[in-house]
C-alpha cells in the first residue's frame, strides 16, 4: 500500500516543509519509497516561495534539504492524500472546516500525536517570530513525530 502524507501549517515556508524533508529524508533512509509526501499552508500569502532561510540554513546544518515552494492547501488534497498531518490547534480547525465529508474529516491527525520525546507540547510551535532556538527546537520536535509516523506506518505495510 502506498501511503500518502500532506503536512500542513500556517505560512507552508518553515514547519510543514521541514516535516516533508525530514519524513523524505528518514523514508530514503529506510528503503521506503512507497511513501508520497507533500506539504501545504492554510494561508496563501507565500505561494510559490521557497523555504524561510532561517529553516533552510537550520535543517541544512543536520543534512536535510528543503527545495519545497509554498502551496495552498486546497479541497482536491483530500482525495489525494491519506493523511493530513496539521502543526497546531488553527490549522486543526482550518483543515477541518474544509473537509468535504466524514470521510476526509477523518483524515487530519495532529503531528504531535506521533511524537514519543516531546510529551509536552501539544501542538508543534510557530517559529516565525521566534529566534535560533525557535527552530532548532522545532526541528527536534518534527524528527521525533516523523520517525514515530514512519513506524506506525510500518506496521501496516
Ligand atoms: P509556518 O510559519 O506556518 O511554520 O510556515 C509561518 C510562516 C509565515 C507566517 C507565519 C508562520 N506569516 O505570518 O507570514
Amino acid at each position: 500500500m502506498k501511503h500518502k502524507i500532506l503536512f500542513v501549517c500556517l505560512g507552508n515556508i518553515c514547519r510543514s516543509p521541514a516535516a516533508e524533508a525530514i519524513m523524505r529524508s528518514l523514508s530514503v533512509k529506510e528503503g521506503r519509497i512507497g511513501i508520497e509526501i507533500d506539504s501545504a499552508g492554510t494561508y496563501a500569502g507565500h505561494t510559490g516561495e521557497l523555504p524561510d532561510p532561517r529553516m533552510r540554513r537550520a535543517a541544512a546544518a543536520r543534512g536535510i534539504e528543503m527545495t519545497h515552494r509554498a502551496r495552498q492547501i486546497r479541497e482536491e488534497d483530500f482525495e489525494l492524500f491519506d493523511r493530513i498531518v496539521v502543526m497546531d490547534d488553527s490549522n486543526y480547525e482550518r483543515v477541518s472546516r474544509l473537509a468535504p465529508d466524514r470521510v476526509a474529516l477523518g483524515k487530519v491527525y495532529r503531528f504531535v500525536g506521533f511524537c514519543t520525546h516531546h510529551p509536552q507540547w501539544s501542538y508543534v510551535p510557530d517559529p516565525y517570530y521566534e529566534g535560533r532556538e525557535g527552530f532548532e527546537l522545532v526541528l527536534d520536535i518534527l524528527e521525533d513525530g516523523c520517525r514515530g509516523l514512519l513506524a506506525e506506518l510500518g506496521t501496516r505495510e
